[in-house]
């Protein structure tokens, strides 16, 4: 765990104008900055960043918090990956205490697999543009395919000598251990126990993770041998896990989501060509086959795929099937096909950048019209496997879970097919039927919701929601004003947090954020510490920095005018400041009572038994007059 004074010293060198302002185009405005949501499509900027809190707000996606926030938000990184990120902006060394043993264990396994896949990197780069053998094999065959030294930087290609042991020999030198080198791929055992190099005279293209670290690679022979594997790759480890990483995501992410859109290609090759071409928001699955995970990777940060295929139709068939579950995730996935004998490496290198984009907006296609394209191409005159076509356009079209996109398609398709909507629309809803219940029946373990008599639903409803409303006004009054003093019934100085947490002690909250938040917020006053606003937007568990964010951040109280306004609001509040956190605590507890009132009266309804009535009768005239004492107060203290 990264240690308090670590974390502290982090927070306070960050600037969150500077951190965001690294990948969303900030303007100044008022105290603010703003600019357009990096999480939303959106043309007018309602990404709000208050330096003097710390904090930004999106508007478009509710998303908000902290630096770190951000961090996770956009980069998907976890918590102490968002920290580690801004320590090594900042130059603040991390010191981290040693947790429970085995998860420290695992961490360091881990670790210690990408120091040495890190270090195989450099020694591969190192040897590609600095021996001899390297410069005359490796790098001339770079050089031949047309990569400049900027791409071979960039993305630390590198050459793996043609010996048994020079990569291992070395590695073993400089004290990494057997086991790592083992368990990473780089080096095979022999059955005498030594080791040998897994990439013997290969050009070596390194993986990376999605954070920028090396986790596996693939070597490419230069033999034109047939009985020699093209490609050789890491095998899977605890760092590298093949169906879970895209090749080149952590160089092309910045641009997937400028331009909010990812092109998907085959192989590495593909990869640093078009990216070389200035197009770089470009990913490879590596020659597998797409994989759900894959797919939620890119859906991270765009919602639009564009596979780039080259012309071997064989293969395009076979893939169809693979690409339903691209829709199934709710992205919006087009094809372009490359002209036969061409794939976008080849393409981009002929005819350019222009020429490649021209040839891209000129072809793609929609996936489920492309589908179409391709099955009526061999149907003919056959009406059985006219309608086995249909059968399983529509089925694509049926996993598109957004329905008015998916009309869209059927109109379309009525017409490629030359068939009537409605057919379509019956046969789509026949296939949505089918599954409705098919997931009806997989959730039959659960119990049915009681049938309760309709009259009791809707108040029910409505007080559960009120219920979370008095609850946040709580969180909302603890955040903006726990840490001030006021004076109390002549009492000076007292903390208004630490008097509402002690009035609220038989209060059993309900709404589940707000449960947590006052349980840290007693945790705390109990260690003689009262949090504020900063200590809530620098927690690190998001469900408690979103409510404080938003309940601190309203479009109101981030806009322009904001501080004229809030001057009115809070002095406002504050000028009744009893009245106002009194009556907070007592509509909540007004609230509860009114729901344990309920809870009698259907009990009483229930039973017939006469003991027990009376047990209700008495527990229910008891609350009956707390209500009273509530209203009473309510009514004589409280103003609003
Ligand atoms: N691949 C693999 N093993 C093979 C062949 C291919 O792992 N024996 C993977 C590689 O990730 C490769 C991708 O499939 O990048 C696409 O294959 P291919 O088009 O043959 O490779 P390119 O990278 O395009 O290589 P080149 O252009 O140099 O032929
Ligand atoms: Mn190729």
């Amino acid at each position: 765990m990264i240690t308090k004074p670590t974390i502290d010293r982090i927070m306070e060198a960050t600037d969150i104008v500077e951190v965001i302002g690294e990948f969303v185009q900030l303007k100044k405005r008022g105290a603010n900055y703003v600019g357009l949501s990096p999480f939303a499509n959106e043309r007018t900027p309602s990404f709000t960043v208050s330096p003097a809190k710390g904090i930004f707000k999106d508007f478009s996606s509710g998303k908000g918090g902290s630096a770190v926030t951000f961090l996770m938000e956009l980069e998907k990184f976890t918590y102490p990956e968002a920290l580690k990120w801004l320590a090594k902006k900042y130059g603040i060394e991390v010191e981290e205490t040693v947790e429970a043993f085995e998860n420290k264990e695992e961490e360091n396994h881990r670790e210690s697999l990408m120091i040495v896949s890190g270090y195989a990197a450099k020694f591969f780069h190192e040897s590609l543009l600095e021996t001899d053998e390297g410069k005359s094999i490796g790098l001339s065959y770079f050089k031949e395919r047309g990569f400049t030294n900027d791409t071979i930087k960039k993305f630390e290609l590198g050459y793996s000598p043609d010996q048994w042991e020079a990569f291992t020999g070395q590695a073993l030198k400089e004290g990494y251990q057997q086991q790592f080198l083992e368990e990473s791929g780089l080096s095979v055992k022999r059955d005498n126990g030594s080791l040998y190099d897994r990439y013997r005279g290969r050009v070596m293209f390194p993986i990376h993770s999605f954070t920028g670290r090396v986790i596996a690679f693939g070597g490419r022979t230069l033999k034109n041998d047939k009985n020699v594997p093209k490609y050789v790759n890491s095998p899977e480890s605890e760092i590298y896990h093949k169906s879970n990483v895209l090749y080149g995501l952590y160089f092309a992410k910045k641009a997937i989501r400028e331009e909010d859109n990812c092109y998907l290609v085959e192989g590495y090759a593909d990869v640093l060509s078009v990216h070389q071409a200035g197009i770089e928001n470009v990913v490879a699955s590596s020659g597998t086959s797409l994989t759900v995970e894959q797919i939620r990777l890119i859906g991270r940060f765009t919602k639009n795929i564009t596979i780039l295929y080259d012309g071997d139709a064989a293969g395009i068939k076979a893939s169809l099937r693979g690409l339903d579950m691209i829709l199934e995730e709710g992205l919006n996935v087009k094809v372009v096909l490359f002209p036969d004998g061409h794939d976008p490496d080849s393409y981009v290198r002929n005819f350019g950048t222009n020429g490649f984009k021209k040839h891209i907006a000129d072809n793609k296609k929609d996936f489920i019209l492309f589908k179409t394209d391709i099955l009526l191409k061999e149907v003919g005159n056959d009406p059985i496997k006219k309608a086995d076509v249909i059968r399983e356009i529509v089925e694509s079209v049926a996993k598109i879970p957004d329905s008015i996109k998916a009309s869209v398609f059927i109109k379309e398709c009525s017409y490629l097919l030359q068939i009537d909507e409605r057919a379509l629309l019956s046969e789509l809803n026949k296939i949505r039927m089918a599954k409705a219940k098919k997931d009806s029946q997989q959730q039959t373990s659960r119990p049915a919701p009681l049938d309760e008599p309709h009259f009791f639903d809707e108040p029910e409803i409505k007080v559960e929601k009120d219920e979370s409303n008095q609850e946040k006004e709580i969180i909302r009054l603890l955040l903006l004003y726990g840490n001030k003093v006021i004076d109390w019934d002549g009492i000076a100085n007292t903390y208004i947090g630490p008097f509402m947490i002690a009035e609220l002690s038989d209060v059993e909250f309900e709404y589940l954020p707000a449960k947590k938040f006052t349980e840290i917020y007693r945790k705390e006053v109990e260690n003689g510490v009262l949090p504020d606003e900063q200590y809530f937007i620098h927690y690190p568990e998001k469900d408690i920095v979103d409510i404080t964010v938003n309940l601190i951040a309203t479009k109101y109280t981030l806009s322009e005018n904001w501080y004229e306004m809030h001057k009115i609001l809070v002095n406002d509040e504050q000028s009744n400041m009893k009245a106002t956190i009194l009556g907070a605590i007592f509509h909540l507890k007004k609230q509860k009572v009114g729901k344990i009132l309920q809870g009698l009266r259907n009990e009483l309804q229930k039973t017939n038994v006469e003991a027990d009535q009376e047990i209700l009768l008495n527990q229910y005239m008891q609350m009956k007059k707390v209500e009273k004492t509530i209203s009473d107060y309510l009514g004589s203290v409280i103003l609003k």
